[in-house]
C-alpha cells in the first residue's frame, strides 16, 4: 500500500477494500463508543490553504478519537520558505502531514521530501478522502458499488477527477454530464476513459445521464479559486441544476449525494437536499470514519 494518500489511483481495489471495512469497523466502534486509540501519541500538521468544515473538523476529531492531536496552519504552501524545506522540518516533530492545497505538485513535493506519511485534504485537481467517504456510504445504501450507474451532474473538477480515479478500480457506470467545454480533460481523463473497470462518460446531456442512475452526485459550480468565473458559470451550469424533475428520471430509489458545501438553488434545489433520497449528511459523517482509517493505516 502506498505510504501516502494522495490519489485514489495509487491503490488497488484490495486496498481500497481493506480501508472501506476498517472505515465500518471504526465507525461501529465509534458509535459503540467503544474507546480505540492505535495512534495514542501521534501527531498530525495540518496545512490549509483553502477554508474547510467538514475536512479540518473531521481530521481533527478524528486523530483526537484515535488518541492522537493535530496542529493546524492556515498556511500558502512555498510562500514563506520552500515546501521541501517545510516538509523536512515537519517531518522531525510530527507523524503525519494533511494539506489542502491550489497546487496538486504541492502536496506530490510534501510527500518527496517527508518522510512521514502525507494524505491530500483537496487540491485543484483531487479530493481522495472524499471519494473514500462516498464509497463507505453507497456501500451503506446500495450495499455495493459494482454494477452501480453513478451520475455526477456538473463540473468536470477535483471531485470528478477522484470518482474517475474509482471507476478504475470498481465496475460501477460513471457519467459526468456536464455543459461543453467543462468536461475532464487531463491525464486522470485519459487514464479512466482506458482503464474503467465498469464504463465511463463523458456527456452534455444531462437527461440521458440521470437516466435510471442509482446514484445521482452533484458539487458547486465554481471551485475554491475559480470565484472570478463564478458569474460565467451560474448562467452556463443553469441547465445542469439537480431539481425534483431531473431526480425522477433516476431510478426510484436512487440516492443523492453531495460533497458539499451546497449552494442551494444553484446545483442542487433545497426540495432535492432535503429530500428523504438526500444523504448528504451520512455522506458527511463517513468523512470523520473514512479519514480515521486513513489514519490508522498509514500511521500506527
Ligand atoms: N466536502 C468537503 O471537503 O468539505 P469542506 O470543504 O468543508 O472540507
Ligand atoms: N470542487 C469543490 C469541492 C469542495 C469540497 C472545491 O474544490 O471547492
Amino acid at each position: 500500500m502506498s505510504a501516502d494518500f494522495i490519489s485514489l489511483n495509487d491503490y488497488s481495489q484490495q486496498d481500497l477494500l481493506a480501508l472501506l471495512d476498517l472505515a465500518d469497523d471504526l465507525k461501529r466502534k465509534q458509535k459503540a463508543g467503544e474507546l480505540y486509540q492505535p495512534l495514542l501519541g501521534k501527531t498530525i500538521a495540518m496545512l490549509f490553504e483553502k477554508p474547510s468544515l467538514r475536512t479540518r473538523v473531521t481530521f481533527e476529531v478524528g486523530i483526537f478519537q484515535l488518541g492522537g492531536q493535530s496542529t493546524f496552519m492556515t498556511t500558502i504552501l512555498g510562500e514563506r520558505e520552500t515546501v521541501p524545506d517545510m516538509a523536512r522540518n515537519l517531518d522531525r516533530w510530527v507523524d503525519g502531514i494533511v494539506a489542502r492545497t491550489h497546487s496538486h505538485d504541492a502536496v506530490l513535493e510534501l510527500a518527496k521530501y517527508a518522510s512521514i506519511p502525507v494524505i491530500n485534504a483537496l487540491t485543484d485537481e483531487l479530493h481522495p478522502c472524499q471519494v473514500l467517504a462516498d464509497a463507505q456510504t453507497i456501500r451503506e445504501h446500495k450495499g455495493k458499488l459494482d454494477g452501480l450507474k453513478i451520475a455526477f451532474v456538473g463540473d468536470g473538477n477535483n471531485m470528478f477527477a477522484s470518482w474517475a480515479n474509482l471507476v478504475t478500480k470498481f465496475s460501477f457506470d460513471l457519467v459526468l454530464a456536464c455543459p461543453e467545454g467543462y468536461e475532464l480533460n487531463n491525464a486522470v481523463h485519459d487514464y479512466a476513459s482506458k482503464n474503467a473497470l465498469g464504463s465511463y462518460t463523458i456527456t452534455n446531456d444531462v437527461q440521458a445521464a440521470v437516466k435510471d442512475a442509482d446514484v445521482v452526485y452533484t458539487d458547486v459550480w465554481a471551485s475554491m479559486g475559480q470565484e472570478d468565473e463564478y458569474k460565467e458559470r451560474l448562467s452556463v451550469f443553469m441547465p445542469y441544476q439537480i431539481n425534483a424533475d431531473l431526480m425522477a428520471l433516476a431510478k426510484d430509489d436512487a440516492v443523492f449525494m453531495h460533497c458539499l458545501p451546497a449552494h442551494r438553488g444553484e446545483e442542487v434545489t433545497d426540495e432535492v437536499m432535503e429530500s428523504s433520497q438526500s444523504i448528504v449528511f451520512d455522506e458527511a459523517e463517513n468523512r470523520l470514519h473514512a479519514q480515521k482509517a486513513v489514519m490508522v493505516t498509514l500511521m500506527s
